[in-house]
């Protein structure tokens, strides 16, 4: 199984990309780390934390951390995730003890002890905790197999008109990650506004009948309304999951190989993930983007992670 530090800051579609790791028998999931964005740090640790009582995910270490990006304000999306994260579904009282560390040493310590060449950073929310790590302790560069992260989008935005949340909120973090040298896999949103929630999805998952399946169908419905009030989609699109099901299975996208770096200076494009589709792409480029979606077969992971998930 790959094995993979998951960075969120849950939010609905962070919480599905937690049970779609917890899930498929394709991922050993090593630990989880928060960090501040869709709400603050504080409550993004607490949906964590309640996800993993819904799931009964134990054993493995959770750890908060940065809680604000590494030169900008605390930037939320309370008008995507309401003001506790999550809105919709009721959250359990969290049982789960967090680990002490701080989220960039815990990331440091499971790359440094792990062989090389053997784990695969997921971040789904802003890149400060990956930033920092790479700042802390620059051999996890080498280390580390790759980062297949959700954020940016080389022709659309959400943000802005260019920029996506992840990457607008925390455009400097992200320059250091895209820039590292390390291979970047970016998920961003021209693949995952094809991952939409459509009746037919949302039905497949009701259809399981437990109570980590009611849940996502809860998180879903909300994630849902919202995504049809602020920014006009008939059905929400489902972005962290994406990343998730790439180290899973690479064939249920498409991607492609281009260089790609942060625009930081911008009047209008701050935060882009300016991507050079001119050709060839330079040998030594390290950075691909993800393209074309297989619906289908991509919820199918997440209903199969969910089925093997059971009743808790
Ligand atoms: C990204 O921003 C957050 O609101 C979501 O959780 C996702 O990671 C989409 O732009
Ligand atoms: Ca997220």
């Amino acid at each position: 199984a790959e094995r993979i530090i998951l960075d969120c800051d849950p939010g609905h579609d962070d919480a599905i990309a937690l049970l779609l790791a917890h899930g498929s028998p394709a991922i050993d999931l090593l630990a989880v780390t928060t960090v501040a964005g869709n709400q603050t740090l504080e409550k993004v640790t607490r949906n964590a934390r309640a996800v993993a009582r819904i799931a009964d995910i134990t054993g493995i270490p959770f750890a908060a951390g940065a809680d604000r990006p590494l030169v900008r304000e605390v930037e939320t999306a309370p008008d995507i995730h309401g003001e506790s994260g999550m809105d919709g579904p009721e959250l359990p009282a969290p049982s789960l003890a967090l680990d002490p560390r701080h989220a960039v040493d815990l990331i440091i310590d499971t790359v440094m002890s792990h062989d090389p060449g053997t784990i695969t950073l997921v971040p789904t929310g802003a890149l400060t905790n990956i930033a920092l790590a790479a700042r802390k302790e620059p051999r996890i560069i080498e280390r580390v197999r790759r980062v297949v992260l959700m954020g940016g989008g080389y022709h659309v935005g959400n943000w802005s008109p260019v920029a996506e949340f992840n990457i607008k909120i925390d455009p400097e973090a992200a320059h250091i990650v895209f820039n590292a040298g390390w291979e970047v896999v970016m998920v961003g949103l021209d693949l995952t506004h094809q991952a939409l929630a459509t009746p037919e999805v949302v039905e497949q998952i009701a259809q399981i009948g437990t109570g980590p399946a009611r849940f996502v169908v809860e998180l879903l419905e909300f994630f849902g309304e919202m995504y049809q009030e602020a920014q006009g989609f008939e059905h929400p699109p489902v972005h962290d999951p994406c990343a998730v099901a790439y180290v899973i299975d690479p064939e249920v996208m498409t991607t492609r190989t281009v260089p790609v770096d942060i625009e930081l200076t911008g009047t209008l494009t701050l935060g882009m993930t300016v991507a050079d589709f001119r050709s060839p792409a330079p040998e030594d480029c390290r950075t691909s983007v993800a393209v074309d979606l297989d619906h289908q077969r991509f919820w199918d992971l997440v209903t199969d992670a969910l089925v093997r998930i059971g009743e808790v």
